[in-house]
């Protein structure tokens, strides 16, 4: 065989070689052995240059030289493409194009919402925050309020007893015994808590609730200034254009007593909102608080009834049921 054709059976063979290379690149380095290594198929041809013609042996060099270096390049190239294609296949898994990661947040719950935003009036009006026991006894969340045991206010609240005389709370009020047990006047507190009652659950009662319980003891405090205070309170909670009701009621620990009512557009109809009223004599008598010389004023209001008339929600019962698609709105 010429070297002329020795020449082109190896391009040949060497073509044939690389051709499967992409499947299975695990070959590459016997092929670069077996061609370009030192006793390689290249190497071989060079070997059989002192067979040759002392004349022709210039051009043999040449043409062999050719060859090595072409099937080195191609080699190389091979191998730089092969480096570039693993490297690129693991870029590509990401795509830049994709829109950003999102972490779901959540939402403030609309009662939390509310209460924070009767906090914020109250605290700008000189309203201090305090928190009392959600498990209290009787004392605290009746007989100290004038409920006395067998009269008829103490069935207007269902009670969840816990043990023999422990009661679940059943109004915040529990808590204004308390302040004024360990306090001296002046007093002037809201008190944002959870209470309880067993009753029959419907749109607009459930067996759980939330209320802001108002205390304000001092020398001269009149029933004007409740009022005021509360329409205040009111307007800035529904706005100034808000249609509200005072209504004359009935608490054992207040006297005279008040409701508030806000008027609900959705049901055409009057929803009460908050009860009030001139802290009873008894009441200060009960705490040791001389009624003579201490006046006072409290409420009670109730948050998801006005959170329901913000956030026109219809139901109590959607505040507990945690439903994410109703939270989400908030
Ligand atoms: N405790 C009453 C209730 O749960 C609300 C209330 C009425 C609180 C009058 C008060 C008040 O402080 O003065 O229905």
């Amino acid at each position: 065989m010429s070297l002329n054709d020795s020449i082109k059976a190896v391009r040949e063979q060497f073509r044939t070689a690389i051709e499967d290379i992409p499947n299975e690149p695990s070959k590459l380095e016997k092929i670069r052995v077996r061609f370009l290594g030192r006793k390689g198929e290249v190497a071989k041809l060079f070997a059989t240059m002192g067979k040759i013609a002392a004349e022709e042996r210039a051009e043999a060099g040449k043409q062999l030289n050719e060859l090595k270096n072409e099937l080195q390049s191609a080699f190389d190239s091979i191998v730089q493409k092969m480096g570039k294609s693993s490297k690129k296949s693991q870029a590509d898994k990401f795509d830049y194009t994709l829109p950003g990661l999102y972490a779901p947040t959540g939402s403030i719950h609309p009662i939390e919402s509310t209460l924070n935003e009767v906090k914020d009036i109250f605290k700008s009006i000189g309203f201090s925050v305090a928190y009392g026991p959600e498990v209290d006894d009787e004392y605290h969340n009746f007989d100290a309020l004038n409920i006395l045991e067998h009269h008829p206010a103490r069935d207007m609240q269902d009670t969840f007893f816990v043990e023999d005389r422990a009661v679940l709370r059943t109004h915040t009020s529990n808590v204004q015994i308390h302040l004024m047990e360990n306090k001296e006047p002046p007093i002037r507190y809201i008190v944002p808590g959870r209470v309880y009652r067993n009753e029959a659950l419907s749109y607009k009662s459930f067996c759980l609730f939330h209320q802001v319980e108002g205390l304000y003891v001092d020398k001269n405090v009149s029933f004007a200034e409740l009022k005021g205070t509360l329409d205040y309170f009111v307007r800035r909670m529904f706005g100034e254009n808000v249609k509200i009701r005072f209504r004359p009621s009935f608490f054992p620990f207040t006297e005279p007593s008040a409701e508030i009512d806000l008027w609900n557009p959705e049901r055409n109809q009057w929803l009460e909102i908050l009860g009030c009223g001139m802290v009873n004599p008894k009441v200060f008598e009960n705490v040791g608080y001389d009624p003579k010389v201490w006046h006072g004023y409290a409420f009670g209001i109730g948050i998801e009834r006005m959170a329901m008339l913000k956030y026109k929600i219809k139901d109590i019962r959607d505040f507990y049921r945690n439903d994410v698609r109703f939270l989400e709105q908030f």
